[in-house]
C-alpha cells in the first residue's frame, strides 16, 4: 500500500554510511543496523525507544532488527509505533523481523511448521503495524520440520507480500546447504542471509563452518553480539557493574558470568585489556569501535546488528566507521596475535586454498 506523503515527517540522509549487498541480492543493507534484543521494548520502554531509533535513523541506520520472542512481541510492538511517531518513510526502512519462538507456548506457536510460519509472520505485521517486513528470518532451523516445507512456507510468505526476502538465523552449514538445494530443486527463492554470532571471541562457524556457503551461494551474514554482550567494550573488566546486562539478565547470563570468574573468563578479560591498549595506542580509538570495525571488515559481513540501551552508547559504536577505513591488514595481524584464536583453516592436503575465481 502507498504511504499517504503527509505521515512523513523525518527526511533520510544516510549520512555517508556505507552500504553492501546483503549476500546475493540486490537489497543495499547499511554496515551498521540496530536490534532490539533485550533492550528495546524490554530494558527500554517508552520515550527513550524513540530517542535511540530517532538517533540511529539520524545517524544513517535505516535497517532495524527484532524478533517475534523479543519481549514476547513488545520489542515489534515498540518499534513499530516509534516508526509511527517519528513519521518515517517505509521505503526508507530495511525492517527484519524472526520467526520461531512465538509469544505463547502452545503446541503451534513455536517452531517452523507451515502454520506457525504464516501465523506468527502475520502476528508480527500486525505488532509492527507493517504490511511486510524486508527480511523474515527463521529464528533458528526446526529439525521437526520437513526442509521442503519450511522452503514451501517462507516462499508463501514472500508471494503473499509479507516479506520480501528470507534468510536463516543460527543455522548448521548443512541445514542452509540443504535449504538451498530444495530451493533449486522446486525452483522456489532460497534463503539470501545468515543472522549469526560473530565477534573476537566466537569465530569458528562464521568463519569457517560457513566458508563454503559464502563461496556457494553468496551468502551475507547479518552479524549479531558483535561485542559479545558487551564484553568486548571492558566494560566487565573489573566485575558486574549494576544495571548492565550481565546484571538485568543474570539468569540468562549466569554461565558466562560464572566463566568469567574462570581462567578461560579470566583470558579473555586479559585480552580485551590489551586489545583497550592496542586500539588506544594503534588507532586512538576504544576497544568497543575496533571491536565493531573488526567484524564489519569481514567480507561476509553484509551488516553488523548494533545493541544499544542508550543513545551515547549508539553513538560511541558508531565511531567504529571511522575506523573501517583506517585498519590495515597490518592492523589485522596484530590483533590476530592478540586474539590467537584464529579458525584453523580447511585442510586443502597440500595444494593451495583458491576462492571461486581461482585466486589465491
Ligand atoms: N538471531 C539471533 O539469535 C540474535 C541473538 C542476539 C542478538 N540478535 C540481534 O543482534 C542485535 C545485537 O546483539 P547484541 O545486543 O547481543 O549486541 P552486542 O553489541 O554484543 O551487545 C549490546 C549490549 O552491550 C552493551 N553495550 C553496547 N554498546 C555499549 C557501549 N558503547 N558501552 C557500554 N556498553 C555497551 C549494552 O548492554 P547494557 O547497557 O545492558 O550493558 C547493549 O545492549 C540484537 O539487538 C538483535 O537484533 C540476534
Amino acid at each position: 500500500m502507498v504511504q499517504d506523503p503527509s505521515t512523513i515527517k523525518l527526511e533520510y540522509d544516510s549520512k555517508g554510511m556505507p552500504f553492501r549487498r546483503l549476500g546475493p541480492s540486490g537489497l543495499r543493507v547499511p554496515v551498521f543496523s540496530l536490534g532490539g534484543w533485550l533492550t528495546l521494548g524490554g530494558t527500554v520502554v517508552g520515550d527513550p525507544v524513540k530517542e535511540i531509533i530517532k538517533v540511529a535513523f539520524e545517524h544513517g541506520i535505516n535497517m532495524f532488527d527484532t524478533a517475534e520472542a523479543y519481549a514476547a512481541g513488545k520489542s515489534e510492538e515498540e518499534m513499530g509505533r516509534v516508526i509511527k511517531e517519528l513519521g518515517l518513510r517505509r521505503t526508507d526502512l530495511i525492517i527484519t523481523t524472526k520467526i520461531f519462538w512465538g509469544p505463547r507456548p502452545g503446541p503451534n506457536d513455536g517452531g517452523l511448521s507451515r502454520k506457525h510460519i504464516i501465523e506468527g509472520t502475520q502476528e508480527s505485521l500486525a505488532r509492527l503495524q507493517l504490511d511486510y517486513v524486508d527480511v523474515i528470518f527463521a529464528h533458528r532451523s526446526d529439525p521437526n520440520v520437513p526442509m521442503e516445507e519450511v522452503v514451501r512456507a517462507f516462499n508463501y510468505v514472500i508471494d503473499k507480500g509479507w516479506a520480501l526476502y528470507w534468510a536463516t538465523s543460527e543455522w548448521s552449514a548443512q541445514e542452509i546447504e540443504e535449504a538451498h538445494h530444495v530451493a533449486s530443486r522446486l525452483g522456489l527463492i532460497a534463503p539470501i542471509a545468515e543472522q549469526c554470532q560473530h565477534n573476537m571471541f566466537h569465530r569458528e562457524r562464521p568463519e569457517k563452518e560457513y566458508a563454503p556457503i559464502y563461496k556457494k551461494y553468496h551468502t551475507g551474514t547479518t552479524v549479531f553480539s558483535a561485542l559479545a554482550s558487551g564484553l568486548l567494550t571492558g566494560k566487565y573488566n573489573d566485575g558486574i557493574p549494576k544495571g548492565s546486562r550481565f546484571d538485568t539478565h543474570s539468569t540468562f547470563f549466569k554461565n558466562t558470568v560464572q566463566t568469567l570468574q574462570e581462567k578461560e573468563g579470566q583470558e579473555k578479560i586479559r585480552k580485551v585489556r590489551e586489545l583497550t591498549k592496542f586500539a588506544e595506542d594503534e588507532l586512538q580509538t576504544t576497544p568497543t569501535a575496533l571491536a565493531l570495525a573488526w567484524v564489519a571488515k569481514n567480507p561476509n559481513t553484509s551488516t553488523v546488528i548494533l545493541g544499544a540501551s542508550t543513545p551515547e552508547q549508539l553513538l560511541e559504536n558508531l565511531k567504529a566507521l571511522e575506523v573501517l577505513p583506517k585498519l590495515t591488514d597490518e592492523h589485522i595481524k596484530k590483533i590476530e596475535a592478540i586474539l590467537d584464536n584464529s579458525p584453523a583453516p580447511i585442510p586443502t592436503w597440500g595444494r593451495p586454498a583458491l576462492d571461486r575465481l581461482g585466486r589465491l
